[in-house]
């Protein structure tokens, strides 16, 4: 079975794919971290992540760093989806992302184009969602603590910036499948929010 978990930065995709990965015993693929460890290489060699597409194609970048922790800041995470709207970045990624979803027994892939585009042919898909006003109190709560001179407004206004550019742009934008079932997460606990996830994938494989 796979699992297709898309939605926008901070909705709780993360969270509920991987809960869903541990209810079904399935392997989990945070496509996120494949475009910030391309940002984090590109920032590291001080390219300019806007024009320099093709150097920033061609960066293959070191497995190990999908372990470093500054990968999940919100710097790399900018730089990521500036990154990710080139098609040629997006392609160096695809295989990688499409044998994941191919493994026997299945997978449960979260990001921005799993529904659209790297496995269509998902069992369950869901889009995850919450208001940019509940995404950006959720991802202050987070940060907030590292680093008390960030505020609020920063925060949010950081979100809205990142899903103008992952829904603005021409290849695989950031957007609900047909055929997937939207999950709005603004008012719900963790614990609803998985159960509803679960409840939706039982219903449409
Ligand atoms: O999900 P996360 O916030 O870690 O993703 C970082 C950035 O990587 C996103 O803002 C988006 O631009 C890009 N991304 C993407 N396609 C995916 C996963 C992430 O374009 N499947």
């Amino acid at each position: 079975m796979i699992i297709a978990v898309d939605g926008p930065a901070a909705s709780g995709k993360g969270t509920i794919a991987r809960a869903l990965a541990k209810h079904y015993g399935l392997p989990h693929l945070d496509t996120g971290l494949l475009y910030r460890a391309v940002a984090l290489t590109v920032m590291r060699l001080g390219l300019d992540p806007a024009v320099e597409a093709d150097a920033v194609a061609a960066c293959d970048f070191d497995d190990r760093l999908l372990a470093e922790a500054e990968l999940r800041s919100d710097p790399v995470g900018q730089v990521a989806s500036i990154v990710s709207a080139h098609p040629l970045v997006r392609a160096s990624l695809l295989q990688r992302q499409r044998r994941f979803a191919g493994q026997p027994g299945g997978a449960v892939l979260d990001g921005r184009d799993i529904g659209t585009v790297i496995a269509p042919q998902a069992d369950a898909k869901l889009f995850v969602k919450a208001s940019a006003q509940v995404r950006a109190r959720r991802r202050y709560a987070e940060l907030h603590a590292a680093d008390p001179s960030l505020g609020f407004d920063k925060v949010l206004a950081d979100i809205r910036a990142r899903d103008a550019r992952d829904s603005g742009r021409a290849t695989a934008p950031l957007a609900q499948a047909p055929d997937a079932a939207p999950l709005d997460t603004s008012a719900l606990s963790i614990e609803a929010a998985i159960a509803r996830a679960i409840e939706i994938v039982e219903a449409q494989r």
